[in-house]
C-alpha cells in the first residue's frame, strides 16, 4: 500500500513539475543567448578587442577606418610581454589619463595588453564565450569575478571613455555588468558554432 502511494505521489510530481522544468530550459537559454549577444557586442568592439590580442601587437581602429590596423611605431610584438619593450614601453606614450587631443594616446594608471590567453581579436562569438568561462584562459576567475572585473577595472572602463574622435564601446559599464549577470543567471549558455 505504502509503495503504491509513493508511486502515485511521484507520478503526480512528474506530471505537475516536469512540464514547468522543460519549458524553463529553452526560455533561459534564449534569455542567456540574448544577454551574451550584447556582451559580445561590447567585447568585440575595437575599444575592447584592440587590447585583447594574441600576438602582442595592439590594434588601432579610428572612426572612419574601414578595418583595424596593427599599432604603428613598432609597438609590442612579444606575446608574453604586455607592457611594451624597452624604449617603447606602453607607459612611455600612454599617460595615466587620456590625451585631450584627437590622435593622442588614451590613458590609464597602468596601460598594458591583456594576456594572450584572453585574446578576443579575430575570434568568433562562440570562441570568446567558451574562453571566458574557462578559468585556464580567464585569469583563474569565477564568472562572478569576471562580472566584478567589468564593474571595477580601469582598463575596461577606458572602453567607454575614449579619446576625441574614437567611438565608445556600446551600452554602458552598468548595462554590460547587468547583461553579464543576466547571462550567468541563465546558466551562461554559448552560441553554437566554431
Ligand atoms: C610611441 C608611442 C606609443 C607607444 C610606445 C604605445 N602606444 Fe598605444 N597609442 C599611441 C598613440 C599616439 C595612440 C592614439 C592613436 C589615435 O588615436 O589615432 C595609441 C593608441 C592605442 C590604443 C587605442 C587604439 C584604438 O583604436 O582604440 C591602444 C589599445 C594602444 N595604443 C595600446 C598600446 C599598448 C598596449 C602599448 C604597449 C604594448 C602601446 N599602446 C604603446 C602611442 C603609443
Ligand atoms: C589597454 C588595454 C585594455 C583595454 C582597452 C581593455 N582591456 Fe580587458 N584586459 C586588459 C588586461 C591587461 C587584462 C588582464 C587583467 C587581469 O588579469 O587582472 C584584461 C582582462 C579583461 C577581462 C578578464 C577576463 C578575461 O577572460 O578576458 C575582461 C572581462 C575584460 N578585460 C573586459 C574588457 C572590456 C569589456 C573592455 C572594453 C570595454 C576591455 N576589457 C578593454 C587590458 C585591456
Amino acid at each position: 500500500m505504502k509503495r503504491i502511494f509513493t508511486l502515485a505521489v511521484s507520478c503526480f510530481a512528474l506530471i505537475a513539475f516536469a512540464p514547468a522544468a522543460l519549458s524553463q530550459v529553452p526560455d533561459d537559454n534564449v534569455k542567456g543567448l540574448e544577454a551574451w549577444s550584447k556582451i559580445h557586442d561590447v567585447f568585440s568592439h575595437p575599444r575592447c578587442a584592440s587590447c585583447h590580442v594574441s600576438d602582442g601587437r595592439p590594434m588601432w581602429m579610428g572612426n572612419g577606418d574601414t578595418k583595424p590596423i596593427k599599432h604603428p611605431m613598432f609597438v609590442g610584438g612579444n606575446p608574453d610581454n604586455h607592457t611594451g619593450q624597452p624604449g617603447a614601453m606602453c607607459s612611455t606614450c600612454h599617460a595615466p589619463v587620456n590625451s585631450a587631443i584627437e590622435g593622442g594616446p588614451p590613458g590609464a594608471e597602468v596601460w598594458l595588453l591583456a594576456p594572450k590567453e584572453m585574446a578576443w581579436f579575430g575570434k568568433s562569438s562562440a570562441q570568446i564565450c567558451e574562453q571566458i568561462k574557462d578559468p585556464a584562459r580567464n585569469g583563474g576567475k569565477t564568472l562572478a569575478e569576471v562580472a566584478s572585473h567589468i564593474k571595477n577595472d580601469e582598463l575596461v572602463h577606458s572602453g567607454w571613455n575614449p579619446t576625441p574622435g574614437r567611438e565608445a564601446a556600446p551600452y554602458s559599464i552598468d548595462a554590460t555588468y547587468d547583461y553579464f549577470n543576466a547571462w550567468i543567471e541563465a546558466g551562461a549558455p554559448c552560441p553554437a558554432g566554431e
